[in-house]
Parts: structure tokens; sequence; C-alpha cells
């Protein structure tokens, strides 16, 4: 409709195509970690860079407000939807409503069990390999020697705790010296980390029979490194860290030597988010239905420090 506005305007002799912003609706699932505030910022530069009036909906980390905000979208007759999915199932009615509305859905850092003909494409990492990088530097970190790793999960029911905890357990399949003794959800949150790792810590001798920790994202690992330190031990020594995000903070914990390893996870979901649905209302092209974005490592010899700022600069 806004297509037709727009040319009829120019046929009209107004000038060159005049531009009628799109409307696009973000339905987030809350600002539970820096990387969700990262994501969240950079949805909304991405969005006035393009002239894109964007709507945001904050889901508080409920499904049930993402589906209200969703149908709240599709009443209001938006141009396309954004939406970050908190946990993987229970998506199909309300992406069949926005379909019958030929509403375009993009899916943002997170996978949903669905028929894939109810989106147009999904704009994320390949969350196994994410856990297959974590648990490939820990493999080679530890060579032949004995180590029992504690585990921090993702957000239960969400993909990319499913499938990091799936690619770290493939790392690590063929390595009978590196075994997950313990594994609890913290839910993505620094106090969560912390409390789960102070139980770890307790139930493990202190922390001694601990020699590293996976955690499914980074604010969870600081959360944990500070746990970690109170028990009177030395993180990034005593016990090694390896996470996912690569979020200012836990940058910082590597420059000090308290944290190992980080497997990054851009927060800049809503560029090709943005740019597949700009092509499609240009001239129709439709998007691959995954967009992959890169999992890179880094380590403390990856100046940790420069990548804070880095980092710091980008708007985390
Ligand atoms: O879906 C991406 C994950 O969600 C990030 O790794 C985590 O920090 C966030 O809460």
């Amino acid at each position: 409709m806004k297509k037709l506005l727009a040319i009829s305007v120019a046929v009209m002799g107004f000038g060159t195509t005049a531009a009628v912003a799109e409307t696009v609706g973000f339905s987030q699932i809350g600002s539970e970690s820096g990387w969700r505030a990262a994501e969240t910022t950079i949805t909304r530069q991405q969005a006035e860079k393009r002239g894109i009036d964007l709507r945001f909906s904050d889901a508080q980390q409920r499904q049930e407000n993402q589906i209200a905000a969703l149908r709240s979208f599709v009443a209001q007759g938006v141009d396309a939807i954004l939406l970050a999915p908190v946990v993987s199932t229970g998506w199909d009615n309300i992406l069949m409503e926005a379909r019958d509305a030929e509403i375009p859905v993009v899916l943002l850092d997170r996978r949903i069990d669905a028929p894939d003909d109810l989106y147009m494409t999904a704009v994320g990492a390949d969350s196994v390999h994410e856990g297959e990088v974590a648990g490939g530097w820990l493999v080679d970190e530890v060579g032949d020697r004995q180590c029992n790793v504690v585990e921090l999960q993702g957000t239960t029911g969400s993909s990319v705790a499913i499938e990091r905890k799936q690619g770290f357990e493939n790392a690590i399949a063929d390595h009978p010296n590196i075994s997950i003794i313990r594994s609890q959800t913290g839910d993505f949150t620094r106090s969560g980390g912390k409390e789960v790792m102070e139980s770890f810590l307790q139930a493990e001798n202190g922390g001694r029979n601990i020699c590293a920790l996976f955690s499914h994202n980074d604010d969870m690992a600081v959360g944990a490194i500070q746990a970690i330190k109170e028990a009177g031990l030395n993180p990034g020594e005593d016990i090694l860290t390896v996470s996912i995000d690569g979020v200012p903070d836990y940058f910082r914990a590597m420059a000090n030597g308290d944290a190992n390893a980080t497997v990054e996870l851009t927060p800049n979901m809503a560029g090709p988010a943005f740019d597949a649905l700009q092509a499609w209302w240009q001239d129709g092209t439709l998007p691959p239905k995954f967009i992959q974005t890169p999992s890179t490592l880094y380590t403390q010899a990856d100046d940790p420090e420069g990548e804070y700022q880095r980092r710091k600069d980008l708007g985390y």
C-alpha cells in the first residue's frame, strides 16, 4: 500500500520517489544481558539510519507478552515484524496471523520450531557451532589433563541454550578426560550466573574439583567469576572460563586475567534483517531462509582491552 502511494506520488510529478517511512514492529525478549541491551541499541540505530519507523516492545522474558505484541503489530498494519523469540516453540498460530495479514516476519538471534513458510528469514549465528568453538578451545587448552566442567545454561527452552549445549558436548565427545559434572540454568543473567556458580562451588569442594566453566553467555560468566573470587579461588587460573557473546565486561575480565575465552555473537542482527526487508520492498527479492552471522573466538591473546574499547565505541 505504501509502495503504491510512493509510486503514484512520483507518477503525479511530485519529484523523485517520495519516501514513505516503512513501519517495523520489534518484539524484543527483554534486557537480561549486556548483549541483549546492545542488540536493542543497535536495532534502534539501524532503523534511524534507514529512516524506518521502529515500534519497540519489551516482552520482559515472557512469550505471552511477545505474542500480544505481535498481535498488536498486526492490528497496526506494520510493514514488517522483527521477532527475537524467547523460546523455540508455540509460535505457529500468531505467525499464521501475520502471514494472513501479509506481514513478513524476520527472526533475530534465536530460532523457532515452526514451518519455515511462517517467517521470511532468520538472522543469527549457528548456535551449535558456537558451542563447538567454545568446547574446541577447552579441548586445546587442557590437552590430556583431567577436566571437570560446570555448565551455566541459558534460558530453558530457548534455541540458543539447547544448541550451545549440544555444540559443546559435540566438541568434547571424543575427549573422555573432559566431562560436564554439573549443569544448570542461570537464565542468561549475571545474578543467575553468580547464584548457580555459588551452588556449584559449594557442592564441589569449594570449587577445588572444578577445572573449567562453560557459560552460555558472558553475563552469567561475569557473575560466576565474582562467585569464584568470593570463594577464594582465581578465575582464569584455578577455574578456566569459556563463554559466548563478547560483551565489554567480559573483555575487561579477560584483560585482567580473570576470564579466558569467548565466542563473539554480533549484536547487529538488525543490519542484515533490514537489508533483506529493504531488498524485498524494493524489487521483491526474497532472502535465504537463514542469514548466518560469524562466530569468532577471542582469547587473552587477542588484545582484550582494545576489544573492550571497540565495543564501547559501538554502543554497548
Ligand atoms: O539469543 C542470544 C542470547 O540471548 C545471548 O547470547 C544472551 O546474552 C542473550 O540473553
